[in-house]
């Protein structure tokens, strides 16, 4: 498992209000539209699927959950961007959880795998489910609320999760390559998103994930120095950054929005728009029109129940990915191992 990060956000302070209950409402009933929708043929995800099998699952993940976030609030990201790995590298089926065994080296240890967190987290809450429940709730549905969850408990947005995900038997290295490039330009981005039937717009608003979190040097350190300097990145803070983050420093992390970092919302967009966006991938919003005038609307701090709301739909979009249903997979019983 990765290394635990150097830093943690716990400094962040909360700096913005949750969205008004009015919004939230809104939410949840657009919401209901979009569910409809996503479950395309042969599969069906359902809202309600554990109703009858599992009445309590979703209190068991969202306690379990919250205890932990409020312990350490920076666990929200790492849950967030786990359902992100699962979902881009052959759907949400939890193959980012498996283990690597003898002869194969599974998603988790590969190369962008750098810095998954949060797995302890994911096999406590299913223990507990397994206690309450046995071989009932998928690795894959539990993600998607934990997930869910995070998000909510950064102050962001709440929606109704989609269930009934079964479980991949398998999981390589390789096919993190679906995931999208971190370097490149807009246009390998919007094509790794169209490959998972997401548009320009889940683009944009999917990396508003990006309020919540920080990256490893590493992974903005090219940008820092002359050699490879990033010209879209605002010089004053590349100093600033430079001080965090030498070559070679491979533990130090920087904040991917600054100063909120453990709270969910729009001021990601507020230092994309300012040439502060950490990673080359978040600045590429700004070279297509259609995301930088987002950003731009995002970035107002006039639009955050438009933002909020356009997350909970775009999560759902991604949350069915490649998902497997029926008789497909399995349940584990073990999130890191097949059955
Ligand atoms: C658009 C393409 C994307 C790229 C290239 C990208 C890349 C990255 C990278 C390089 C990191 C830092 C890893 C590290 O150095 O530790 C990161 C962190 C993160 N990403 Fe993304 N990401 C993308 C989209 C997303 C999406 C769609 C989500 C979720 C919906 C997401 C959620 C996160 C979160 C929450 C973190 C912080 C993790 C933590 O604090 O442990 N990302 N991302
Ligand atoms: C979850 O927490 C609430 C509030 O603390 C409590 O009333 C409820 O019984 C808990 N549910 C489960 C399933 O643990
Ligand atoms: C990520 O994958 C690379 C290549 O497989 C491996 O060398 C490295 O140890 C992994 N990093 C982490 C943090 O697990
Ligand atoms: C980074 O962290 C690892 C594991 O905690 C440690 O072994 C290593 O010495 C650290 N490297 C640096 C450059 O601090």
């Amino acid at each position: 498992m990765a290394a635990a990060a150097a830093t943690t956000c716990s400094s962040c302070r909360r700096t913005r209000p949750a969205l008004p209950a009015p919004a939230a409402a809104l939410v949840v009933a657009l919401l209901a539209a979009v569910l409809g929708a996503s479950a395309g043929a042969g599969q069906q995800l359902d809202v309600g699927y554990y109703s009858k099998t599992c009445p309590a699952a979703e209190d068991i993940v969202r306690n379990e959950t919250a205890a932990a976030v409020r312990e350490s609030p920076d666990l929200a990201a790492a849950l967030l961007r786990l359902h992100y790995h699962d979902c881009f590298v052959q759907g949400c089926d939890a193959s980012v959880l498996l283990d690597s065994t003898p002869g194969n080296t599974a998603e988790k240890d590969a190369m962008p795998n750098g810095s998954l967190r949060g797995f302890d987290l994911v096999a406590r809450v299913k223990d507990h489910l397994e206690t309450a429940c046995p071989a009932t709730v998928s690795c894959a549905d539990i993600l998607a609320l934990m997930a869910r969850d995070a998000v909510a408990l950064s102050k962001g947005p709440s929606w109704p999760v989609a269930l009934g995900r079964r479980d991949g038997r398998t999981s390589a290295a390789a096919t993190c390559a679906q995931l999208p490039p971190l370097r490149g330009d807009i246009n390998l981005l919007l094509q790794a998103f169209a490959a998972k039937g997401l548009d320009a717009r889940d683009l944009v608003v999917l990396s508003g994930a990006h309020t919540l979190g920080k990256a490893h040097c590493p992974s903005y350190a090219d940008r820092l120095y002359p050699s490879s300097a990033d010209p879209a990145l605002d010089a004053r803070y590349v100093d600033r950054l430079r001080m965090r983050c030498n070559a070679g420093d491979s533990n130090s992390t920087s904040e991917l929005d600054p100063g909120s970092c453990v709270t969910f919302d729009t001021s990601y967009y507020r230092h994309v728009a300012r040439r502060r966006g950490l990673l080359r991938s978040d600045a590429y919003l700004m070279d297509h029109r259609f995301t930088r005038a987002y950003v731009l609307q995002a970035a107002s701090g006039r639009y955050d129940g438009h933002f909020f709301h356009d997350f909970a739909v775009s999560m759902a979009k991604m949350a069915s990915i490649g998902v497997l249903t029926g008789d497909q997979g399995e349940i584990r019983t073990k999130c890191n191992v097949v059955n």
